[in-house]
């Protein structure tokens, strides 16, 4: 497949409305890159935690960012973020000690700078790689990194039925809390940006979702 009909789909949602599932579904079948930016997030809050800084210190947290060194690590179709020269275990990522902290780091101007141009320079980063196309998914995916997208999807549940998602999971995670602080912070918020397509997955399967979204990536790729 020619560069020319590289695909970049953005997917944009709450906490546990289904964005990695049906990322990783979809990147599989198609053969897109997929780019979690939740975890490059969760990445930069434990080399922050690691180095002694706490969220309500802005200006440490820039200070210790300007000597972080970033990279990408691609193992099959999932690209992840190498902090340091490492890719933290997702164990360690999705600890009841990050999930208190990472919405708060995201607040910060500087955190939200410092991972912009990396995570838009992973559109060429597909490419070189020969993927068919990127799956790029976050809460401002659509609106700020790529909102040039050539699909924008924004997946909505009931806050009910993530949290039962989260639990079934067996994880410790006050959901609603983190989207009130992702949906009310200044930059950057959690939103449906104008023009994407809103899909409300609280009464439908993983399944059904991604069946959904195929048909508009085939749609799109057969244009
Ligand atoms: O990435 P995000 O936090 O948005 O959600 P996820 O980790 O993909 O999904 C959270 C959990 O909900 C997973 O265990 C999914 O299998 C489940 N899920 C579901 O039960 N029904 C859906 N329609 C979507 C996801
Ligand atoms: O998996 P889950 O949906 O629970 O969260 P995540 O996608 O791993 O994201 C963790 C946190 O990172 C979110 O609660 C946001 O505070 C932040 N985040 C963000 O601010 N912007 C993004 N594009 C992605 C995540």
């Amino acid at each position: 497949m020619g560069s020319s009909s590289f695909i970049t789909i953005a997917i944009d949602g709450g906490a546990a409305s289904g964005k990695s599932s049906t990322s990783r579904a979809l990147s599989s079948r198609f053969g897109l890159m997929h780019v979690d930016t939740g975890a490059h997030y969760r990445t930069v809050s434990l080399a922050l935690v690691r180095a002694g800084v706490t969220p309500d210190d802005a200006e440490k947290a820039a200070q210790e960012l300007k000597s972080i060194p970033l990279d990408t690590v691609v193992s099959g179709n999932n690209a992840r973020l190498a902090i340091n020269g490492e890719v933290p275990d997702d164990a360690d990522l999705r600890t009841p000690e990050i999930n208190a902290v990472v919405a708060q780091f995201a607040t910060l101007p500087c955190v939200r700078r410092f991972l912009y141009d990396y995570q838009r320079g992973q559109v060429a980063v597909a490419k070189q790689r020969d993927f068919a196309g990127l799956i790029m998914e976050g809460r401002d995916i659509g609106s700020v990194i790529l909102p040039e997208a050539d699909l924008r999807l924004f997946l909505e549940a009931d806050p009910v039925a993530r949290a039962a998602r989260r639990a079934a999971e067996g994880r410790v995670d006050a959901v609603a809390q983190r989207d009130k602080i992702d949906a009310s912070r200044a930059t950057a918020p959690l939103v449906c940006p104008e023009g994407a397509t809103k899909i409300d997955s609280t009464y439908l399967t993983l399944e059904e979702v991604v069946e959904k979204i195929a048909g508009m990536i085939s749609a799109l790729l057969n244009k």
